[in-house]
């Protein structure tokens, strides 16, 4: 069972699998799935203007989280910020068409119920990448994997040829195995070894994580 507290002992791999998962603290599940759909308007717009052939696109989720109170970046923008400014890379962020609620429980209650649902919460904004040769992928763990709706953006797009870079931010579990459920989603990419950065480190010693990217980057 994992818990939030467990949060801060998992590695890896370790994370259970999400049928098992329970997070007292974190919400406990109350009904329903949130409402989903994957009926994403594909809308040219975007703050990305292909100009490179990469690009980081990243899912953040700001408001109160884990460990950090309320913030108004979330932990993730800040890692995909610093790998953008690193490589020249356009930025391309996720934003749910229906935000996730501010607080944490009541955002970890919306999520686990998604997951179990299997759900596809439709974006905001889609972008074009076919320009793009090499993508870095950011999102925070949530619940031993990738929130939803970055399942919907993966699966809206063709991956074949690309170069994904998996990047995380969490409070504890690392990567949690979401590199090879992003090979097996992405079908034709290439999957790169990911980087994995707690959320406090991001948020609040940004030269430690500045420090993991450069390291990460080469
Ligand atoms: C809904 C939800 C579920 C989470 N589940 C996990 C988890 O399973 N393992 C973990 O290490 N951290 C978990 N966290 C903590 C986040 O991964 C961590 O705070 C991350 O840095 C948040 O990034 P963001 O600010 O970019 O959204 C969860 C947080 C939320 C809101």
């Amino acid at each position: 069972m994992l818990t939030r507290r467990s949060f801060l002992s998992l590695t890896g791999a370790a994370v259970l699998g999400a049928a098992a998962l329970a997070l007292p603290g974190c919400g406990e599940s109350r009904g329903a799935a949130s409402s989903a759909s994957a009926s994403n308007a594909t809308a040219a717009s975007s703050s990305a203007a292909a100009k490179s052939d990469t690009i980081v696109v990243y899912f953040s989720h700001a408001g109160e989280n884990y460990g950090v109170g309320v913030i108004e970046e979330g932990n993730t923008a800040i890692v995909a910020k610093m790998i953008a400014e690193k490589t020249g890379a356009d930025l391309f962020e996720i934003v749910p068409s229906e935000a996730y609620p501010e607080g944490y429980d009541e955002c970890c209650d919306v999520a686990l119920n998604e997951q179990n649902a299997g759900a596809r919460p439709a974006f905001a904004q889609d972008i074009d990448l076919t320009s793009y040769s090499t993508v870095y992928l950011g999102y925070p763990i949530w619940w031993g994997d990738l929130p939803m709706c970055v399942y919907t953006f993966l699966e809206a797009h063709d991956w074949a040829g690309k170069d994904i870079h998996p990047f995380c931010t969490h409070a504890g579990s690392g990567l949690s195995g979401t590199e090879s459920k992003i090979a097996s989603t992405c079908l034709g990419a290439n999957v790169g070894q990911g980087l994995s950065i707690a959320g406090t480190t991001a948020q609040n010693s940004r030269d430690q994580a500045q420090a993991a990217v450069d390291a990460w980057l080469g």
